[in-house]
């Protein structure tokens, strides 16, 4: 077996998420303007690209995949690629393959990523207020979101809730909602607001330290710290009343960085090693130049050879963002 992918700071990196489009149906106040300048279709690796690029990895030890966008499943034939990757999982080489989306189109796509082996999927809500959710996504429908979860559930896959705090805007739904997603057998994790890409307005008024959010459940519910087993960010506990899993993913807060087991590949081949960090690896070129992945599986070393130690994320830094590029184009 080919030798596995490990850093400098002796993290072996297991975990690829991949942003397939920097698109997205919604425009979440927190993670885009209200105008976006997109990526030119053009620039985009085709289907066949991304599933070589994957490839690459999984030979070298990567066991999850996470498919993520901007709105992945927005992406025309993305089931093509999803249906490729699935092959890693009948080999044995995947453990998970799975994917974070905002669900507007998971009513169409739930039977067929079951099917494929999706097991369980992200979906982000961060309110369960109809017009709360309009405003805060802009342009999305929470009807339909609900519906989207609902299809994921029937199809059998475990859905989890990602809601991001935003300060003075869903900070008193996170009981209710909590208690709505435990009740349907649904984790939910908490998401502190990071500074990335420039938004209309400035994020420091959105940011809820999630420190804060915690001691206030705390007078209500029990919480039991859960020893990590999932390698992400998220630090869980067990609400006992509800009897479900809470996450926290703290950036600003509480740094997580030495667990770190992530690399991130966006819709155009570039290798971030870093959520919060500029430096990337345009795979690209490499890709083009020859059939063969000795050129891929080089340049990925090299670049996983330089993963730094961490991000340097400070909410005082909103503005400018501290990491010019949204989360959309990383996938978060
Ligand atoms: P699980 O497989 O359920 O543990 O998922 P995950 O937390 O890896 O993935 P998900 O897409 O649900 O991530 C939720 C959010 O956590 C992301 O959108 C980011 O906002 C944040 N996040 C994930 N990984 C990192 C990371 O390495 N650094 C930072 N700063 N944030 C991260
Ligand atoms: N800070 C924190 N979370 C963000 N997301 C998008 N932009 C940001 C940001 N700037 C969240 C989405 C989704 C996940 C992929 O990232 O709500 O849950
Ligand atoms: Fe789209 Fe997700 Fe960004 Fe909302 S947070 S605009 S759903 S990419």
């Amino acid at each position: 077996r080919p030798a596995p992918l490990i850093d400098p700071f002796q993290r072996a990196i297991t975990y690829l998420r991949l942003s397939v489009t920097d698109r997205c149906d919604f425009r979440c106040a927190y993670c885009m303007a209200e105008d976006m300048q997109f990526l030119p279709k053009r620039d985009l690796l085709t289907l066949e690209e991304l599933d070589r690029l994957c490839g690459v990895f999984v030979d070298r030890g990567v066991r999850k995949l996470r498919i993520t966008g901007g709105e992945p499943l927005v992406r025309r034939d993305i089931m093509q690629l999803f249906r490729r990757l699935s092959r890693h999982l009948g080999s044995g080489a995947l453990d998970e393959l799975t994917l974070t989306t905002n669900g507007s189109q998971l009513a169409r796509f739930a039977p067929e990523l079951a099917d494929l082996g999706v097991r369980r999927i992200n979906v982000s809500l961060d309110t369960l207020d109809p017009t709360k959710f309009r405003e805060i996504t802009r342009r999305g429908d929470l009807g339909v979101v609900l519906a989207g979860i609902e299809a994921a559930r029937t199809a059998g896959i475990k859905v989890k809730i990602n809601a991001v705090a935003l300060k003075g805007v869903n900070e008193d739904e996170i009981a209710p909602m909590l208690v709505w997603a435990h009740a349907r057998g649904m984790d939910m994790t908490l998401i502190e607001v990071m500074p990335l890409g420039e938004i209309d307005g400035d994020r420091t008024d959105q940011f809820l330290p999630l420190s804060v959010a915690r001691q206030r459940l705390a007078e209500r519910y029990t919480l039991t710290p859960l020893p990590d087993r999932t390698g992400g960010p998220a630090r869980y506990v067990r609400v006992e009343e509800t009897g479900g899993r809470l996450g926290f993913i703290t950036p600003l807060t509480h740094n997580f960085c030495e667990s770190c087991n992530r690399v991130r590949l966006t819709c155009t081949g570039k290798l971030y090693m870093c959520l919060g960090q500029e430096d990337a690896a345009d795979l690209r070129a490499a890709l083009r130049a020859s059939p063969d992945d000795a050129l891929v599986t080089r340049a990925v070393i090299e670049a996983i050879s330089r993963k730094p130690k961490g991000h340097d994320f400070v909410i005082e830094r909103a503005r400018p963002a501290a990491v010019p590029r949204h989360m959309s184009v990383t996938g978060g």
